[in-house]
């Protein structure tokens, strides 16, 4: 299947989990042990609905979004991944090089596959680096020196990784593999991410003059204690489900942290972020930037940079439809009264995904890709292709 052909979210996600190996697609699908934290996110966001204005006059919307001293085109970034060169042979280039063209930001692993350097090469918009501490301090210093070198515009320290968790699907389906990435550090200082104290936070931020920001943070006491240690930034995150098991909700707990925030620093938030309207949600409750981790990987998974370029795109035209249909045109000025809490019982779950037959793929390609149509004669040659040319014009709403 090419790229053209994937033009739905969870046509994406299909088309990723079929074409990769299933240890590969377990990796980066699965949460951490019961994956209760995996599902909560997307319970929590499904627990919140947009309200509805209409007759607002929403012909222009404004998706800009100020981070620290940079203005953004979109307030959706990529989040950091580590494992990039398993779902594309060129990996942390290529997410760089697609996320950047999206107009948001992208964020670089700490254990990406790549030197800084040449990421920072391919990317056309800005960059950040996540730090894993891995090692002693002079490790973490010689680190950071590529980071400067590499044009990042800002770090962050991942801080939810006291103990790697114990992820099922990948240990049920993990296989001896080769490793790419810089050097390892000796074995005994492998688990210094344990030993971590806001001393450590102290010292690195004094390292190198970028803004920096903690990775991890879920309780407004943690983002108290950050904004007394002098971060720049906050990232409210639960690794994407993947580290404390029966944990709570990234979005359930923004709303106490923006609160003991107080303004004073920008936040960014992600795990279990999958469409453009769950960012809406987001932003309204007080996020400054949305990440998205998975989505954007599947991009990768099934077209490099291109795909991961295509997922952003999506996203953000949900985020624009959205925000039209709710009736608001400034991302930034999205306020928290428009989120309202309902009861998710009879909620119709992820969007389906139509399996084609072969015929019906050829026709579905020949019409996307026919320059004479509009995109609204493209739906409805798609549409009749798929259900007959007996849909009647009445029907067409
Ligand atoms: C395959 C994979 C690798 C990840 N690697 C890292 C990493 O190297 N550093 C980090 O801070 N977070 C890492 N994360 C967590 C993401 O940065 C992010 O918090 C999470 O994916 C967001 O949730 P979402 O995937 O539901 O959007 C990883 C997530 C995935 C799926």
């Amino acid at each position: 299947m090419e790229l053209a052909d994937l033009r739905t979210l969870s046509m994406f996600e299909t088309h990723a989990q079929a074409i990769l190996p299933p240890d590969v697609w377990a990796f980066a699908y699965g949460g951490s042990s019961s994956e209760a934290t995996l599902e909560r996110n997307r319970h929590a966001l499904q627990h919140l609905a947009i309200e509805q204005r209409v007759l607002m006059n929403v012909r222009n919307v404004d998706t800009t979004a100020q981070f620290l001293d940079l203005t953004l085109a979109s307030p959706l970034i990529v989040a950091p991944m580590g494992g990039m060169y398993r779902f594309h042979p060129d990996g942390d280039v290529e997410m760089a090089r697609g996320a950047t063209r999206s107009g948001g930001m992208s964020v670089v692993s700490g254990v990406a596959g790549w030197p800084l350097e040449e990421i920072g090469t391919a990317a056309s918009g800005p960059l950040m680096f996540q730090l894993y501490w891995l090692g002693d301090r002079d490790w973490v210093a010689e680190k950071l020196q590529h980071v400067v070198a590499g044009g990042f515009k800002a770090f962050c320290l991942t801080v939810d990784t006291a103990a790697y968790s114990r992820r099922d699907r990948d240990i049920m389906l993990r296989t001896p593999g080769q490793r790419r990435g810089g050097p390892v550090p000796a074995p005994e200082l492998r688990d210094t991410q344990s030993g971590l104290s806001w001393d450590d936070v102290d010292w690195v931020r004094t390292q190198i003059p970028l803004p920096f920001g903690l990775k991890g943070i879920l309780t407004a006491a943690d983002a108290r204690l950050a904004i007394q240690h002098g971060v720049d930034f906050i990232w409210v995150s639960n690794h994407g489900g993947r580290q404390l098991d029966d944990g709570r909700a990234t979005i359930d707990a923004l709303s106490e942290i923006v609160e003991a925030v107080q303004g004073r620093v920008p936040i960014i938030v992600d795990s279990g972020f999958r469409r453009g309207t769950d960012a809406i949600k987001a932003l309204a409750l007080g996020a400054t930037l949305v990440a998205y981790g998975r989505a954007p990987l599947w991009g990768l998974a099934c077209g490099g940079a291109d795909g991961v370029l295509s997922v952003l795109r999506l996203l953000n035209d949900e985020l624009v439809i959205g925000m039209k249909l709710a009736g608001r045109t400034v991302a930034r000025s999205l306020q928290a009264d428009m989120i309202r809490r309902v009861d998710v019982s009879g909620f119709a779950g992820p969007a389906p995904v139509t399996q084609l037959s072969p015929a019906q793929q050829e026709v579905v390609r020949a019409v996307t890709r026919d320059p004479a149509l509009s995109e609204v004669e493209k739906m409805w040659g798609i549409t009749e292709a798929l259900f007959g040319a007996d849909v009647q014009q009445g029907e067409r709403r």
